[in-house]
Formats: structure tokens, sequence, C-alpha cells
């Protein structure tokens, strides 16, 4: 039966190109050890060159393989930024074009039974031949071999390939079509979950292919709310392949996106895969926890893997958690050569078999991003990925009238912010004179960027602008959905962000801390799921302009709040639907409160009521004194080898978080790695913690000067 051997641990790993470092014989005492997901140059936050971790690094691992006649071996990386060369026992084995796409070999004719040295030389210049490169990015792509790698071990007679997708929801039906090697023979598929068998039928292969198909399966179907998945086990003597699966049926029309028959509105954020200090190099835990806080923390329900495919575990993650995806080429506004085209279409190949399998991925993206019409390439990108699968494509532009050879029109709309609607209606985008399937894919980014510590007045029209251009998506039933610019802030090249080489466009920073914007989208969510109330203030008199904390906007999904200025009679408010009709959950500001410039400031409680019923109480002190630092684990299942993300937050008396607070904080970390440096300082009162947990028990203690040292444990 088939083996999955995980081959993250015990590699060597040197930042210079070495002549012969291939050879077995070899001499790599001078290289570190390391373990992956590993970065070539752990950077700084900010303020760094963008061609410092461009360079060629040798990467190689010494491994006894128990090789077995019959059986063949397969290697697969999961992500090496940005080329890379395989060497097995001195052999060049093949090389690979693309940072976001499977590296696998077949190397069953390269090993020994015994001891075998895997080498792999890691280039990670951009190189003008690997897509994105050959322009300017506004993003980084670091370098290293940056996501799993494991050893597939399988008997010759192997499941190639296992691809299944349902017609008709209504039905419940199920195709599964099976590649295999070898000669004719029988194939059984069935369909589980928690030990129940949903559906069983048996094939015979007929050159390698074999095909299943289920009708009136007594099955729940997945959506956002309730992301039923199943194991489709596919069994044949000498191997067994499963996959998650779930039942759905996700389609853009005209009049907006349907999943499962009902229309959805999409409201979503993109995301980059990026982590400070290390960049793309942050292992699984990492990868589900953003699908988490887009999730559960932004409370969006679709989320863009701009611009390229994410690590399987955030879509595995999106699978499991409903949260659906677009997901995207590489690339970035440029177009190369006819080679640089043919690498583009084969990771088009490359992702689509890799994720179609996935029930949250509705959507692929097969254009650059936001580059020029190519009648011919696109024409090629759309043919592949319809002839590889049922799902819809995109092609994200940001010129109107741009050529639609997709089967939605996608573009980055992005609008002044004195300009009014916040977003331009769909046909004078598509330049056309009908409406067809249409979705924003960006907007706000670079025309307002804000970071977490900020002015206050700027961070509310930060939210301010989000909250609006989401009401509007949400009033035009053509537009299928609206995904701001965007989830996180992140590094980029010189040309872009601000000169420390960060792009401030997040709605949380790059700690995945939240901004008021936050707050616009997850108080979008139904108060069953949970209550949201927060007003976007830091309750202060002098940090706006000419004073006082006026318009206050409370992002939130109650239905009144009560405002008690301390020696005040109390004030109600109201969600104001008249400026935010087609958001769920519009805002509630306050425009008015009693005068209060040249008298003394005071303390104040919000109240926020659901039908009256009393529901979330927040109070703000006129006097804040610091009184602790709080640690949170955010990590659900620590695992060793795997990232844990602790929450750093000064906190007030009144347990708010105290924004302008940036005194230095000192980390002190046991059984684990810190990932970044042990001193560091708090920004918008807030800072995340990653440690690499590489013991069993883990402590991590943080203090400051002025705040007492807090320490959580954590036992694997
Ligand atoms: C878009 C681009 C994004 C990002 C954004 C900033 O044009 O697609 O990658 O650069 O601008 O607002």
């Amino acid at each position: 039966m088939r083996q999955i051997i995980n081959f993250n641990l015990d590699w060597k790993y040197s930042n210079q190109n070495h002549q012969n470092f291939q050879n077995p014989t070899f001499d790599d005492s001078c290289f570190d050890d390391v373990y992956l997901p590993h970065t070539n140059k752990e950077l700084p936050l900010h303020y760094f060159s963008d061609t410092e971790f461009c360079f060629i690094s040798n990467y190689r691992k010494k491994v006894v393989i128990k090789k077995e006649v019959g059986k063949t071996y397969h290697l697969v990386f999961e992500g090496i930024s940005n080329y890379a060369e395989l060497y097995v026992n001195g052999k060049f084995v093949n090389s690979h074009k693309c940072a976001y796409t499977n590296f696998e070999c077949d190397i069953t004719a390269f090993i020994v039974d015994g001891k075998n040295v895997i080498a792999v030389l890691v280039d990670s210049n951009e190189r003008p031949d690997v897509p994105p490169f050959g322009g300017v990015v506004d993003y980084l792509c670091y370098g290293g071999i940056y996501r799993d790698v494991n050893l597939i071990v399988t008997s010759n007679d192997y499941i190639k390939d296992v691809y299944a997708f349902s017609t008709d929801v209504v039905d419940k039906d199920l195709h599964v079509e099976i590649s295999l090697t070898g000669r004719d023979q029988e194939v059984e598929v069935k369909i589980e979950k928690d030990g129940r068998t949903y559906g069983k039928q048996k094939a015979i292969s007929n050159n390698g292919k074999a095909k299943i198909v289920f009708s009136e399966l007594h099955v729940e179907l997945w959506d956002v709310d309730n992301p039923t998945l199943y194991d489709i086990i596919v069994r044949t003597n000498g191997d067994q392949k499963s996959i998650k699966y779930g039942f759905r049926s996700a389609k853009f029309t005209n009049d907006g996106f349907y999943l499962n028959g009902k229309r959805l509105q999409l409201m979503g954020l993109n995301r980059h895969q990026s982590f400070p200090y290390v960049g793309y190099a942050m292992p699984r835990n990492a990868q589900y926890e953003d699908a988490d806080i887009l999730k559960y923390e932004l409370g969006v329900n679709i989320v863009r893997s701009s611009h390229y495919p994410p690590s399987k575990h955030f879509i595995d993650r999106c699978d499991e958690i409903g949260l659906l995806v677009f997901e995207e080429i590489p690339g970035w506004n440029h177009i190369g050569d006819e080679a640089w085209k043919d690498q583009s279409l084969k990771n088009v190949h490359d992702m689509i078999m890799r994720d179609r399998n996935h029930p949250s991925v509705i959507l692929w993206g097969v254009r650059i991003n936001e580059s020029d019409d190519d009648h011919d390439f696109y024409t090629k990108t759309n043919a592949l990925a319809r002839s590889l699968d049922y799902r819809q494509t995109a092609g994200v532009r940001w010129k109107p009238h741009s050529e639609f050879l997709e089967d939605v029109f996608a573009i980055n709309d992005f609008v002044p912010l004195y300009e009014e609607p916040p977003l331009r209606e769909p046909r004078m985008e598509t330049g056309l004179d009908h409406d067809v399937p249409y979705l924003v894919t960006e907007y706000m980014g670079h025309m307002f960027p804000t970071k977490i510590n900020d002015q206050e007045a700027r961070l509310v029209r930060h939210a301010e602008r989000h909250a609006q251009i989401q009401n509007f998506a949400h009033s035009i039933k053509n537009i299928s959905g609206a995904i701001g610019w965007c989830a996180f802030d992140y590094n980029t090249h010189r040309h872009f962000g601000t000169n420390d080489k960060i792009c401030y466009h997040g709605v949380m920073d790059i700690f995945r801390n939240p901004k008021y914007a936050s707050y616009v989208y997850l108080s979008q969510k139904n108060p069953q799921e949970g209550v949201v109330f927060e007003p976007a203030t830091i309750w202060a008199f002098g940090e706006k302009d000419i004073g006082g904390v006026l318009p206050l906007f409370v992002y939130t999904n109650v239905d009144k709040l009560t405002m008690v200025f301390e020696g005040r009679d109390p004030i109600d408010y109201y969600p104001d639907k008249a400026n935010y009709p087609y958001l769920p959950h519009p805002p509630i500001i306050i425009k008015e409160m009693p005068e209060v410039w040249g008298s003394t400031w005071k303390d104040v409680v919000f109240y926020g009521y659901i039908n009256n019923k009393l529901v979330a109480t927040r109070a703000y002190s006129s006097n804040p004194i610091p009184s602790r630092l709080s640690l949170q684990i955010k990590t659900k299942q620590p695992r060793l080898f795997d990232s844990i993300r602790i929450k750093v937050s000064a906190l007030d008396e009144r347990d708010n978080v105290m924004k302008f607070y940036s005194e230095p904080i000192k980390i002190n970390v046991n059984g684990a790695r810190l990932v970044g440096p042990s001193t560091v300082s708090l920004s918008g009162g807030m800072y995340s913690i990653w440690v690499i947990a590489e013991q069993k028990h883990i402590s991590v203690s943080v203090e400051s000067e002025r705040l007492s040292l807090q320490t959580v444990e954590i036992d694997l």
C-alpha cells in the first residue's frame, strides 16, 4: 500500500552555490542544519534590501531509503522559490520553474537500497524566465524550500490521479475518473464519512483509465455554513488513494453567484501568503490559521489567493471551514516571451491538477493579474482550464473594455476616494451592452494605505470606505461580489509601498492584528454566530483634528446602542440604514454627543442590544493606565516542527488595547525556535509571536519595562 514519508527534517543548507555539491561524497560539514519549511534568508520586519534573498543556495539531505523491487518512489516538493534542480546520488533528475506548484519527480531509477543523497540547487533570483518575473512585482517571492517535501512510495501499479465532480446536486451524483499505471485492473471507489459508507462501486480499468458514476446519493451538501466533507477512497489491488470531497454546485451568472442553487453575495479579501521575517516559509498551522482568520476574525466568505496557488494546507482548511477560494496562476502585470507563456500554461495545468477536487475552489484565474490583452495566450489558458475541469474561469484585469475570453469578467476596480459611487457600474467596465457574470477582485489597497498605528481619523476613513464599497457591491445584483485589497499588510519591492518595504494595504497588519476596517467585514455576520460590537475609537479628546471622537463609527451586528457618557443621560443610537441600506448590518454612527470642549474628558460605556436584550458592553477610560500584557495562544493544534502563534496585546485597566503603546517587549522561548528577534516594539499596541515547536513542552514569556512578565506554557 501507499506510504507517504515526510522529508521535512534533517537537511543541510548553504547560502552559497558550491561546485560539486550534488556529489554524494561532497563534504557538507560547513553547511547549516535546517528543517523545512525553510527560508534562504531571514529578513528584518522592514527596511531591508529587496534583493537580499536573491541568490543561489544548496540543500542536501542524506537519507536511508528501503528500496524494494516492484515499488515506485516519487519525491514531491510542494514549493521551492523560484527555480530548482534536483540531483539524486549525484545525477540530475529534473528542474522546476515555479515557486507555487508541486515539483514532483519519479526518483526510482536514481535511488539505491540504503543511503542516498538528495541535493537541490535553489535559484531564488527573480529570473525573467519564471512567472511572475520579467517586470516589476508588488510582492516578494523570497527564496528556499519553503513548503513541505514528501516521499511517496507505491507499488509499480499505482493510482496516478483521482478526479471527482458532481454535475447535479439535486440528484446528488458523483463522477470519479481515475488514471492508473500498469495493466487493466479492478478499481473500487467508496464514499465514506465517519466510518459510514454512502456508496461503493467497482469497475475494470481500460488503458489506464476507469470511470465510476454514482447517483441519488444520500449525502449532505457542502456549503459555507455547513462544509460537510466525505472521503472518496479509491482502491486497487496494490494501491489506495483518498481525497476529501464536498458535494456542491457553484455558478457565476448574470444575476450573481449561486452556491447550490442559492444566491450568495460574495464578500471577500485578497491574501498574500507571506509572514514577517520568514516570508513564505511558514508551516501547516500558520496556513490553517490564515484561513481561520479570514473566516472567523474577518467574517468573509471568499478569499482570492492573489497572485498564485497557495499552500495545500491553506486550501485544505478552506474546505474544512467553508471558505470559498478564487485561485489563480502566478503573475503580476507582465507577460513574457513564448517560453514564458509556455511556462504559464504549465502553471495552469499544475494548479488545476493539484486542486480540482477541492470544494472550496470555485473559480480558476487563468489570466496574469492585471496584464494587457493577449488573445492567443488567453485563448489557450482558457481552453486548457476548460479541458481539465468543469469550473468557470476568470481573468483579473484592470483595463475596462479588455477582451473577455473567460466565463467571469473579473476586474480590479480602484475608484479614488473622492469619487462616487465607490465602484463602477459593471457595463462601464465590460464595455458590453448586456450583463455578464461579474466579480470585483480588488478595491482600496494603494488608494488609501493605512498603518495600524496611524492617526485614528485615517483608520476610521479606511474602514468607512471599505463599508461604502461593500454596501454598493451588495446593491447591484449583477455584481457577484467584491474582494478587497487586502487581508494583511505584506512586504514588497522598492517600487511599491512605503519605502520600508511594506504595503500597508491590509485590513489587518502583517502580524494579523486588526485595523478598524477588519470589523466592517466581521460585523456583517449573523449575530447568532457571534455578536460583534467594535467602536472604531481609542476614546481620546485630542487624537482627531479639531478634537473629539465624532463621527464615531461602531461596526456591529446589534440593533441598538446606548452610550453612557459619564454624568450625562444615556443616549440611544441605531444602525445607519439610510446610508448603508444594502449591508446586512450597517454601522451605528454617533454623529452628535454632549458638548465637551473645554470641560473634563470623561469615561464612556457603550451598551449593545438585540431585541432590547443587552448583548455587549464596551467601556473606555478617559485616563487609561497600562495594566497588563495579554498573551493569547491562537494555535488550536500545536505539533512538533509546526508553528504556534501567540498574540500579544498591551491592555489598560478596562482591557482595551493601548493603540499607541509602542514600548519594547522582550520574548523568551524554551522548547521552540522563535521566528524573528527577541526584542521587538509593539505596533498598534499588539504583536504576534510565532515559534516553531522543537520539543514537547514549550514556554513563552514576554515582559516589558512597565508591564510585568507573562508566561504561557504549551504541551504538545
Ligand atoms: C493591484 C495589484 C495588487 C496590489 C494592489 C495594491 O493593482 O493587483 O497586487 O498591488 O494593486 O492596491
